[in-house]
This record gives structure tokens, C-alpha cells and sequence, in this order.
């Protein structure tokens, strides 16, 4: 019988339990024995491996977060936690490992799979900039809980015909702030991935009220040249000549704490089942990802050298679309 365990490290996703259980429950129904390995990384440092059981992942597939534990663990970037862990895996007599999380997550199992441990990675992140997958786990959830607050500004901000700011996590990528822009109708959105112009972002809005609209909102992406805190700065500080202020919300932890939607329910389950399949070949060493619609997989040592770009069409379309 062969023993694997799984781990969800990082930023937590919501889909994250939806693949944790997918991983348990295939992986039983092959007749392997299951451990979960608790707050990431650390965990596997310090052995913190728990047996699962179908009924031990039993409820959790519309819960957000992970029931794991997550954690970012600079011990491992080391090379003595890393043997440690390769020590840990080998005394609980582990033979696969399953990484659901992101870009640093992923390195870590590039890192494992260097070392000749059989690992294979999950696509999770909110942020969307993994490479090796066209949307990752939580990414969906995310989005929509941007939308909400969009939605809700949106209405007193139209009541008091202001300008809101919505910033939005993604760390270095603009993803998020795009899809929830788009999809709220947004009157400006800023990405990391275009350089922002406090000036031309106020022609931007003073043309909105310009042309009859009640509101302006702005969704702005933290990694943005400039995040909401300061525009609101600059807008303050430049009032007489600009002519308005803004208001911002800044969304935060919030948004990664949602219920997962179907979509990153279904995503955690595919990719999940996905990863103990690769196992069960004995195919390792790789991402599994979606790409088109299909599980794919892709090298580990590719996804952590490569860049995922967001598609800037979509911004050019955005801005067609705020008239
Ligand atoms: O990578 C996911 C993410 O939520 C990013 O969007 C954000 O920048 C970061 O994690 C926040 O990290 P932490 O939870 O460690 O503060």
C-alpha cells in the first residue's frame, strides 16, 4: 500500500478543502493510506502529519480556507528545513506529495522534485499568475467577492455622485482588479502591468460626470503603480486643481475568505484527483493545471521559470466599455 500526503501552503484559496478532499478520497479509493500535513511547509519540517479519512475531509468542500492550515515558511527556503522535511516525509514513510498552492508553493515542490522526492504540484492562488494553468483555485471566488463590493459601492456612490476607489489583492498581477472591473462596469481600472497617471486617471473620472454618470468607481490593484492609498494621497493633496476627492475601500483578507463558488469547488476537485492520478502513474515532478477546459500537467522546473501574462485585450475592452 502506498502512503502520500498533501499540503496547502500560501495565501489560502478558497477550492483549497474541495482539493484536499478530492486528494484523500482518491487517493483512499485506490487503497493508499492519506496524511494531511498541517501549516504548510512547517509542518512538514516539524512532522506535523495527520491521518484522513473520507470522513475526516467529510463537509468541508463549501468551506473557504483550508482546513490544513496554511502558512508562508522561510525555514524551508533553507537547505537544512528542506533535508528535515525530506527527513519527516521519509520517517513517516511517505512516497508522494501533493502541493496545492502558488507561485511559492510551487517552488518549494520544484525544489522537493530536485531532490528526487515524487511530488506533484496544485494549481492555488487567487492572484491568477501561475504559469501552467489558465485559472487557478480560488481565482473565481475572488473575483466575485470584488464584484460584490463593486456592486454595493456602486449604488452609494451613485447617490452621492462620488468617486470610489476598490483595491483589490493579486499581488504583482493585475488579474483580479481586471475581471472585477470589467465585470462591475467599472469607470477605470489600474493593473501593475500598465503604469498608472493620477492626472490622466482624473480626466478619466472628470469625463464620467462629464457625460452624465452618477459615480465613478476605480478598481485598483494593490500592486498598481499607484494603490488606493496613494491616490486618495495624491487626490487630497492636489483637490483644488483636480476637483474632487476620492473614497477608498480597500478589500483586503476579505476577499480571500469567501465560500467557495461551484466553479473553484469543481476546479478543486479536478485538480485534486488530477494530482493522485499523476501519483498513481507515477508521473511527477509536475504542475496539473487547467488549460482550455482540460487537466494538463506541466513540468514543475517550467511553471517556476516562466511568467504568466495577463491578457491586456481585455483592459482595452474595459476601457471601451466605460463610456
Ligand atoms: O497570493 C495571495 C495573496 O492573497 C495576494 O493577493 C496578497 O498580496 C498576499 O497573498 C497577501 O499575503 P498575506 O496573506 O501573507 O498577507
Amino acid at each position: 500500500m502506498k502512503r502520500i500526503a498533501v499540503l496547502t501552503s500560501g495565501g489560502d484559496a478558497p477550492g483549497m478543502n474541495a482539493a484536499i478532499r478530492a486528494v484523500v478520497r482518491t487517493g483512499i479509493d485506490l487503497g493508499w493510506e492519506v496524511f494531511g500535513v498541517q501549516h504548510g511547509y512547517a509542518g512538514l519540517i516539524t512532522g506535523d502529519f495527520i491521518p484522513m479519512s473520507a470522513r475526516t475531509v467529510g463537509g468541508i468542500i463549501q468551506q473557504g480556507g483550508t482546513v490544513l492550515g496554511s502558512a508562508r515558511c522561510p525555514e524551508f527556503m533553507t537547505l537544512e528545513g528542506r533535508q528535515t522535511a525530506l527527513q519527516q516525509l521519509g520517517a513517516h514513510s511517505i512516497s508522494g506529495l501533493v502541493v496545492i498552492g502558488g507561485n511559492g508553493s510551487q517552488a518549494g515542490a520544484d525544489v522537493l522534485a530536485q531532490m528526487n522526492f515524487p511530488v506533484v504540484g496544485v494549481a492555488s492562488t487567487i492572484d491568477n499568475d501561475l504559469y501552467g494553468s489558465d485559472i487557478t483555485i480560488g481565482v473565481d471566488t475572488a473575483v466575485n467577492i470584488g464584484l460584490e463590493a463593486v456592486d454595493r459601492l456602486k449604488v452609494t456612490a451613485s447617490s452621492h455622485h462620488r468617486a470610489f476607489l476598490v483595491e483589490v489583492m493579486g499581488r504583482d498581477c493585475g488579474y483580479l482588479a481586471l475581471m472585477v472591473g470589467i465585470a462591475g462596469g467599472a469607470e477605470a481600472i489600474l493593473i501593475p502591468e500598465l503604469e498608472t497617471d493620477p492626472e490622466a486617471l482624473a480626466i478619466e473620472l472628470r469625463g464620467a460626470y462629464e457625460r452624465g454618470k452618477a459615480h465613478a468607481i476605480v478598481v485598483v490593484a494593490e500592486g498598481a503603480t499607484y494603490d488606493a492609498e496613494a491616490l486618495c494621497k495624491y487626490f487630497e493633496a492636489n483637490r483644488d486643481r483636480l476637483g474632487f476627492d476620492l473614497r477608498s475601500t480597500i478589500l483586503g483578507h476579505v476577499q480571500r475568505g469567501g465560500a467557495p463558488t461551484a466553479q473553484d469547488r469543481l476546479l478543486g476537485t479536478r485538480l485534486g484527483a488530477a494530482a493522485v492520478e499523476c501519483l498513481a502513474r507515477d508521473q511527477h515532478g509536475v504542475l496539473v493545471g487547467i488549460i482550455k477546459g482540460e487537466v494538463v500537467t506541466t513540468p514543475l522546473a517550467e511553471v517556476v521559470t516562466s511568467k504568466k501574462l495577463i491578457d491586456l485585450s481585455l483592459f482595452a475592452l474595459a476601457r471601451a466599455l466605460a463610456e
